[in-house]
């Protein structure tokens, strides 16, 4: 695996490629993987010829009381996993490479709307980091398709919605969230997690089950989510938000809807946990 903290050496890899007519995929991350990640590269290599990865901690996305200095770093580790699982391309940029001249005098992209609620509005100005970085890594790998886990559904739709605003030619895909047994949602916070609150914060999964059945059986939605917001109390967890709503436009639900998906942000001790379920009513 070619790994580069370098763009020009980057694009003409990529270029190399795209001139034998060989189709490209793109798995951008943080890095500190785990099997969530390696699901997408694997399902990365099952649809395109190469597979691109980047990994950048992305300054821009985080906020100021944010864990930016905490996000656990284990570039080793990951490029060994990598290799493993078939990527073929490495972009490890440095900050100084994405921003040059500084995070304040940098271009950025803003979803409008759908960026501004739920996990927008917890933390302010993270999809606007989001969908800047996505764009600028868009524009240098310049893939066919691009791979996203489901489990931060919002950021799904916010990149799919920059991709049709900005008429990107890229082709995103959305890949199942991957669970630890216990139902939690695998995710490179989990680390900051004791195997207490580890236990615990398996009530989130049992959680939206239990909605689920609820709205099919035709509970009220204030009911569902009153009983919800009780049971992960009672399991230790501060609620950050916990919402129902329209899984195609991330709308408020009407009566009409069918398509729907649950969505949830609550803290565990002092680690912030998202996660998410879609279902038919
Ligand atoms: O989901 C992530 O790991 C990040 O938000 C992403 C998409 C790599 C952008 O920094």
């Amino acid at each position: 695996m070619l790994s580069s903290q370098d763009i020009v050496q980057i694009r003409s890899q990529i270029s190399q490629w795209k001139r034998q007519g060989e189709t490209v995929a793109f798995v951008p991350t943080m890095g500190n993987l785990h099997l969530g990640h390696i699901t997408l590269v694997k399902e990365a290599k099952k649809r395109a010829d190469h597979v691109v990865v980047s990994i950048f901690v992305n300054p821009m996305q985080f906020g100021e009381n944010e864990d930016l200095d905490a996000y656990p770093r284990t570039l080793e580790a990951d490029k060994a996993a990598l290799i493993d699982a078939g990527a073929e391309l490495l972009f490890i940029p440095t900050p100084e490479t994405i921003y040059p001249k500084g995070m304040d005098k940098q271009t950025y992209v803003e979803v409008p709307n759908i960026s501004d609620e739920l996990c927008g509005a917890s933390r302010p100005g993270h999809f606007r980091g989001v969908a800047t970085i996505v764009c600028k890594l868009f524009n240098i790998v310049q893939p066919d398709i691009a791979l996203f886990g489901k489990k931060d559904f919002q950021q799904l739709m916010v990149i799919r919605t920059m991709v049709v605003d900005l008429s990107l030619p890229i082709e995103v895909i959305g890949v199942e969230t991957i669970r630890e047994p216990s139902g939690l949602a695998m995710s490179s916070r989990n680390g900051y997690l004791s195997s207490e609150e580890k236990q615990q914060a398996a009530t989130l999964k049992q959680t939206m089950d239990a909605m689920e059945l609820q709205i099919q059986q035709g509970l009220a939605l204030p009911e569902v989510l009153a009983k919800a917001e009780q049971q992960l109390t009672n399991a230790g967890f501060k609620i950050d938000y916990l919402a129902v709503r329209n899984a195609t436009d991330l709308y408020e639900v009407t009566p009409e809807d069918t398509k729907l998906v649950i969505l949830a942000a609550a803290f565990m001790g002092k680690t912030r946990l998202i996660d998410n379920q879609e279902f038919s009513r």
